[in-house]
């Protein structure tokens, strides 16, 4: 029969790299997911949104503000000027150079190397992006592969549009937490609720897997959050840093 089983059973709980290994390198960039690689990851996270002339590109905010050394809506800039944006110093010099990459891009590296957990960031900024992001993804496997919004109607769309990929359906944090009601509605198009890790208890997890749904809720970024999400068995979580979700599985 093997080695013996020592120290626990094992786990299926996915670690899910936040913008990639947010918490070492320049989130939603090359080195960030590369680095979450190199840690051992099972997924990469990141956030999708479009270029003025139509390219799918990854980043969080809608600004390019904060992540970059530019200004202005991600929106009203053109790819080629996203292109020349420097999204690493921002983070830490040695970084310098990092580019905004475009969703086939990611595809194109990352594929069959991580899962994939592919946020349509404020999808209701760029109509149509559904429909785009399902062009690409045909492309690929989608068994490794989650599109998840807090928008809950684009992922609606999404789910029409392409049936054969998984939805997630993240929630921000609300003192009253998610209904019955409100679950029940989700699984008739998703497979994942993704919550604030706030939102997490043994009866939210039990009643989301109850509907046959997963949860993988986020941001992990101490090694006691993910012992307690751990200890509420959930399928995995999202985190900025890669190694702690790993020590604990
Ligand atoms: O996957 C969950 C997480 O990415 C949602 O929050 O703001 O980091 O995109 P945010
Ligand atoms: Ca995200």
């Amino acid at each position: 029969y093997g080695e013996p089983v020592t120290g626990g059973a094992e786990t299926n709980m996915l670690t899910i790299a936040h913008r990639g290994a947010s918490g070492y390198a320049p989130e939603n960039t090359k080195a960030s997911f590369d680095k979450a690689l190199e840690i051992g990851t099972d997924w990469i996270e990141f956030d999708v949104q479009r270029s003025r002339d139509g390219e799918l590109v990854i980043i969080h905010d809608t600004s390019v503000d904060r992540t970059t050394n530019g200004s202005g809506e991600v929106r009203d800039l053109n790819a080629a000027d996203l292109k020349k944006l420097d999204a690493g110093s921002w983070f830490s010099p040695e970084f310098k150079g990092e580019g905004i990459m475009t969703f086939s891009e990611v595809l194109e590296r990352y594929n069959g190397k991580a899962g994939m957990l592919i946020e349509l960031k404020s999808p209701s900024l760029y109509p149509g992006i559904e429909q785009q992001v399902a062009d690409e993804l045909a492309k690929y496997p989608l068994a490794d592969k989650v599109v998840q919004s807090f928008e809950q109607d684009s992922m609606k769309k999404m789910h029409r549009i392409l049936p054969f990929i998984k939805i997630g359906v993240l929630m921000k944090y609300r003192p009253l937490g998610i209904s019955g009601r409100q679950l029940e509605e989700i699984s008739n198009y998703a497979s994942f609720v993704n919550p604030n890790k706030k939102l997490v208890n043994r009866g939210l997890v039990q009643r989301i897997h109850a509907l046959g749904m997963k949860i993988t809720p986020y941001t992990v970024r101490d090694r006691a959050s993910a012992a307690f999400l751990k200890s509420m068995e959930v399928d995995g979580m999202v985190t900025d840093f890669p190694d702690y979700v790993n020590e604990i599985k």
